[in-house]
């Protein structure tokens, strides 16, 4: 079965009588691996308690537009980024009426028209409201924005007709959903990674290295891996646990990293440059630890190999994305790193803001080709990483 590990659903309640079932819908998707947090309609809130919600949610659910200290902890904005995937179950005639319209009357679809996260919404009511005009013409329209619809059952329902309309069981729903969010933009391509800090020995027991965790990296490793990418990993110094999924191929130094994406990187069809590689190695490297003298000690620095640069000069090179780790004229920088370089792309990290990029888990970059610049706004990394792989493969593949 699909998994929803680490996946973050919102789930949208609205005034149906088979509101009844999104407490098992929640178990379902947490069953699955999904985090889920909820928000309530008014009409939701006439069918099922906030705290029922809330103690199988383990979050505090989220019932009204205009709630400060709501705002202050999660505001409207935050809850529409946070999601992966929204899903509104069960889906009112009225909820789906004001999608329709793009109404921003509520909590819930304020939150829908501020999100760029997939939307699924599972239409539940009578079976006369269901097959009404209205009803198919709206659903018809979402279906055109690329609002998955999941079909209702059909059968005896609450108020004694028979037929479409009923909300399915919260297992097909939740199995449903995963299918949704499994991707496989990336199937059948190969995909070479490097993460983390490169290691520059000074003498046995002294380095240079930076501040790089490799956890960008990872994200970028698992992300590909979910989207169907076979992914060679080279990994120098990081603080992220390794996909098994992936060939991974240690390498510290930065000679020790050329080489190794060199004989790996014939048929590879994407190489994604995350590694954070010093630019200079000790020219004369030690045998024995440095003595501690008073004397002040220079060390000789010589430049590195710029794997980047080599691969993109491969005769069949394969796309090319490199990131750029910035702490001044940021976007000038990354613009003269896409030119010079010859890649397609560069993902420019603003290192100079502690509280993203190196070691965080949380990101803010901007996606720069010949084409475009996107803001990426601050996210988990994985879902930057999303972000950027999805714009990357609209413009690229
Ligand atoms: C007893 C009862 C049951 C209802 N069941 C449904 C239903 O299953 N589906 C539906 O679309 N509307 C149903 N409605 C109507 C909605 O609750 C009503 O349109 C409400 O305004 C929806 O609000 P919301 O979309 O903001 O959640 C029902 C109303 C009542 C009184």
């Amino acid at each position: 079965m699909s998994s929803l590990t680490n996946k973050r659903i919102l789930l949208g309640v609205s005034g149906s009588i088979s509101a009844y079932k999104s407490p098992d819908i929640i178990r379902r998707l947490q069953d699955l691996g999904a985090d889920v947090r909820v928000v309530l309609t008014s009409g939701g809130a006439q069918f099922i308690t906030q705290l029922s919600l809330q103690a199988i949610s383990q979050h505090s659910v989220h019932d009204n537009l205009w709630d400060k200290e709501a705002e202050l902890s999660m505001s409207h904005i935050e809850l529409a980024k946070w999601a992966d995937l929204i899903l509104i179950a069960p889906a009112s005639a009225n909820t789906i009426a004001n999608l329709v319209n793009g109404q921003a009357c509520d909590l819930l679809t304020s939150v829908i028209l501020a999100t760029d996260a997939r939307l699924m919404i599972a239409p539940a009511m009578n079976q006369q409201m269901f097959q009404s005009q209205p009803l198919q013409d709206n659903l018809t329209q979402l279906r055109h924005r690329h609002i998955a619809i999941i079909k209702p059952d059909s059968g005896a329902q609450a108020c004694g007709d028979i037929g479409p309309g009923r909300l399915p069981e919260a297992l097909d729903i939740a199995k449903q959903v995963a299918k949704q969010l499994e991707s496989t933009q990336l199937s059948g391509k190969r995909v070479l990674i490097t993460l983390g800090a490169t290691i520059e020995p000074i003498d046995p027991v002294r380095f240079i290295s930076n501040h790089s965790s490799g956890k960008m990296g990872m994200a970028l490793v698992n992300r590909c891996i979910e989207m169907g990418a076979k992914v060679t990993c080279v990994y120098a110094n990081i603080n992220a646990a390794l996909n098994d999924k992936a060939t991974n191929i240690q390498a510290l130094s930065a000679d020790q990293m050329h080489e190794v994406v060199m004989n790996n990187i014939d048929q590879q069809d994407i190489f994604i440059a995350v590694a954070a590689v010093s630019d200079y190695q000790v020219k004369t490297q030690q045998q024995q630890k440095i003595k501690k003298s008073k004397q002040s000690l220079i060390l000789e620095l010589a430049p590195n190999k710029d794997i980047l640069a080599d691969v993109c000069k491969l005769p069949n090179k394969p796309w090319c994305i490199g990131f750029a780790a910035e702490t001044q004229n940021t976007i000038k920088n990354a613009e003269i790193k896409l030119k010079n370089k010859g890649c397609d792309a560069v993902i420019l990290n603003d290192v100079s803001d502690t509280n993203i990029g190196f070691n965080n888990d949380e990101n803010q970059v901007t996606f720069i080709s010949k084409k475009q610049q996107k803001n990426i706004s601050k996210n988990s990394k994985s879902k930057i990483a999303e972000k950027i792989l999805n714009i990357f493969i609209k413009e690229f593949l």
